[in-house]
């Protein structure tokens, strides 16, 4: 019996499916890319499900690119809770990960395992991600035990920004490259269903996704990965302060949000806005009317 050509996952069936860590799995199996990218609100979640992501990661970059912060590390869990459940309230198909924020997995395994499933319970997430290797696998085993899908993060970990010197890319050299290995089958031993690395040469993640059974998802780590994800603010060049040299820019959302911001101000200012068909209208003789009763209370 001959064997049909292996359709993409998407065009399996004419109906959507709600993308799972199952999907992912079987995308890895299949040689077809995953898609994921970052959103922090309704609006812009309705979008990307729309366009057909695979997954949308509320990330705790939204610290920087949403709350002004200048690393990731004053995100709280209620910071992540509000803008999950947001995100949950505008997607419907694609895998919904929640990454913990600093200091919420860190502690205890208890503690790490109580904030992940807030993620699930309270914020409509289906995954959570938290960043980190061998020192992490305690959490992770916990938390897997207790059916809560887990993403790792290894390479560049924003979190230990102070550790690493600054946001700089890792594993340059053999040892760096061989425990980011390490760490990888430890994490996936440990139960994790992906794991995101961060700004690592394109060859050791290359290496490392062929190794692995489990699908990595690449920043700033090359096309060998079996997914990428972006920040969204810097792919659509709304985030201005710096663009890290892997980004792609598909837009320019600052320059033109901005254009649109100027051009409201220079119309409110000459009264071109609001125009006719911007104002609510009222009958004629409901405005005499008015003018009547307004007169005979003088
Ligand atoms: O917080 C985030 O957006 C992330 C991605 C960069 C992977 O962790």
């Amino acid at each position: 019996m001959s064997t049909p050509p292996t359709a993409p996952l998407h065009s399996l069936s004419s109906a959507r499916k709600k993308i799972t860590t199952h999907t992912f799995q079987q995308k890895k199996k299949q040689g077809e890319p995953i898609s994921v990218l970052t959103a922090y609100d309704y609006s812009t979640a309705q979008i990307m499900d729309q366009a057909g992501i695979d997954s949308i990661l509320v990330g705790d970059s939204l610290g920087m690119v949403v709350l002004g912060y200048e690393t990731t590390l004053p995100v709280t869990m209620d910071d992540m809770l509000h803008h999950c459940k947001a995100v949950s309230r505008g997607a419907k198909y694609p895998l919904l990960i929640g990454d913990m924020p600093f200091m919420s997995y860190q502690i205890s395994a208890q503690e790490a395992l109580r904030n992940a499933g807030r993620f699930l319970q309270e914020a409509g997430m289906d995954a959570v991600k938290l960043e980190g290797g061998k020192e992490r696998l305690d959490a992770i085993r916990l938390i897997v035990s207790a059916g809560i899908p887990v993403m790792g993060h290894l390479g560049l970990t924003p979190q230990s920004v102070h550790q690493l010197g600054g946001f700089r890319a890792q594993g340059k050299l053999a040892s760096a490259g061989q425990q980011i290995l390490d760490d990888a089958h430890r994490l996936q031993e440990a139960g994790c269903f992906s794991i995101v690395l961060e700004s690592i040469p394109a060859k050791l993640a290359t290496y490392i996704s062929e190794q692995l059974d489990i699908p990595t998802i690449g920043i700033g780590a090359g096309a060998g990965c079996d997914g990428q994800v972006l920040v969204t603010h810097d792919m659509l060049g709304l985030f201005d302060r710096f663009t890290p040299r892997f980004v792609k820019k598909y837009a320019e959302l600052h320059s033109n949000t901005q254009d649109a911001f100027s051009k409201y101000i220079e119309e409110v200012e000459s009264r071109a806005f609001p125009a006719k068909e911007h104002s609510v209208e009222m009958k004629e003789e409901e405005w005499d009317a008015f003018q009547l009763a307004v007169k005979s209370d003088e």
